[in-house]
């Protein structure tokens, strides 16, 4: 695989009238973590097999656990809750993949060994204090008070039932807490700032297990009991809506173009961009809406429209698109006005410091952007713009994100550009290029 693309050319109009995108990654990492736990045989059907659901599919078979992938079909032998087995100087290696890493400290209890969980140079460097702390109270230990990987770990068998605020709104920190609250001997209360939901919904409608959920105004509560085992499951895995926006935008900003997008995770805590995007003027339709096990999932129609509106985005949205701010960004860069964005510091602890790539990006562009108090950020849009210089992207920790979304700007707005680390986008959209080329773009 060469390591180097070339784009110069944009995308005229697209060939195709739809497309598939890869299954969703959050879901797949939750599947085959939860089914080494669950006691049985589980399935899932159109699992992502990409780096980072690899990276937690060779973490639990390093963990005793069966494994069959065959295409994207998928069958994990669970070995119950407390049924991992812990050699000694086990390493696990969550490479690339920050919720395979934070999710897998919840589960390396009952070991009579140091642990260690490491990953590549990207994920050495993000928090995972987050986690230590509340896991610490269930009763993990962990070894020196360093809060980046690699980290060494040991828990006992069973844990104390925690009482915990989370402030952050992450999704990776609830839902490593609430695999934790699992071997508790007793009920662990979670107060957290909204975030993606997979994880309830999982545990209620595909594990039946019994959890408290109370939506206030600011925070959602979450009540989970102890208990001894939860049975194995099927699980069909819909398609990303975080890949799949990638060819949202491309479609938005190409010219006479229409796409539908179909079989699409559409949970509202994570579909953000299409609330966003509407707001800002596209005309994105949802449609053949059906619920699976409490996730809702729908096809999506886009058409080209360049009459965008600039937005003042309220920062309560900002967790529903958190990986999608860099094609906020950029559809914000050629909408009409002056875009305004608040509280996005979490955007710099992602794969790259994303905040600030996405600043350097429009700059490179010659886009107006400011950075404002509480980690906001202006940018004045303008809808003429055109580009026609060489641009390059690169040292940029193969964040995936900024691989795909330098690619859009090319195909959409023009220039020369030349995109490094070419191959990271499999690490959670491994199609990504061959659905590209087959809507006609070209990249050599
Ligand atoms: C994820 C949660 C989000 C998101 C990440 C996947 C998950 O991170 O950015 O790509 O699957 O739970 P945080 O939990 O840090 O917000």
């Amino acid at each position: 695989m060469k390591k180097v693309v070339l784009i110069n050319q944009k995308i005229n109009f697209l060939r195709k009238k739809s497309i598939n995108v890869d299954g969703d990654k959050s879901l797949s990492i939750r599947f085959v973590l939860l089914s080494s736990l669950s006691r049985g045989k589980c399935f899932a059907k159109n699992l992502l097999i990409s780096e980072d659901v690899l990276s937690a599919i060779n973490i639990i078979r390093k963990l005793g656990i069966k494994i069959k992938i065959k295409k994207n079909f998928c069958q994990i032998n669970g070995k119950g809750l407390f049924g991992l087995k812990f050699k000694k100087n086990l390493i696990l290696n969550s490479e690339n993949s920050g919720t395979t890493a934070r999710l897998v400290c919840a589960m390396l209890t009952n070991s009579n060994y140091w642990i260690k969980v490491t990953g590549d140079n990207s994920l050495k460097k993000r928090d995972m204090s987050r986690v230590i702390k509340p896991l610490k109270l269930f009763g993990i230990k962990f070894k020196n008070d360093s809060s980046k990987l690699p980290i060494l770990i040991k828990g006992p068998k069973l844990l104390k039932p925690i009482k915990y605020t989370e402030t952050l709104g992450s999704a990776q920190c609830k839902s490593a807490m609430m695999i934790a609250a699992l071997k508790a001997n007793g009920t662990t209360k979670l107060k957290c700032i909204p975030s993606r939901n997979h994880t309830e919904l999982m545990f209620k409608n595909v594990l039946k297990i019994p959890i408290k959920l109370k939506k206030k105004k600011k925070y959602d509560l979450i009540e989970v009991k102890g208990m001894n085992e939860f049975k194995s499951f099927k699980y069909n895995i819909p398609g990303d809506i975080s890949s799949a926006s990638f060819f949202i935008v491309l479609t938005l900003l190409s010219k006479k173009s229409h796409l539908t997008i179909k079989n699409v995770n559409i949970n509202p805590s994570r579909s953000g961009i299409v609330n966003i995007l509407n707001m800002m003027g596209a005309k994105i339709r949802i449609f053949d809406k059906k619920y699976y096990k409490g996730e809702l999932t729908a096809n999506i129609f886009i058409q080209s429209n360049k009459k965008l509106n600039a937005i003042n985005l309220d920062p309560k949205l900002n967790s529903s698109a958190i990986d999608e701010f860099l094609l906020i960004f950029l559809v914000a860069s050629v909408s009409k006005g002056i875009s305004t964005f608040k509280n996005l510091s979490e955007l710099n602890k992602k794969e790259s410091k994303r905040l600030d790539w996405g600043i350097k990006i429009l700059k490179m562009m010659n886009i107006k952007v400011k950075r404002i108090k509480n980690n906001g950020l202006k940018i004045w849009g303008n809808p003429n713009l055109k580009l026609n210089k060489y641009y390059v992207i690169k040292n940029f920790l193969k964040d995936h994100r900024i691989f795909m979304v330098s690619s859009i700007a090319a195909l959409t707005l023009g220039g020369n550009w030349k995109i490094h680390d070419a191959d990271c986008f499999k690490t959670s959209f491994p199609k990504y290029l061959k659905i590209l080329r087959s809507l006609g773009a070209n990249i050599k």
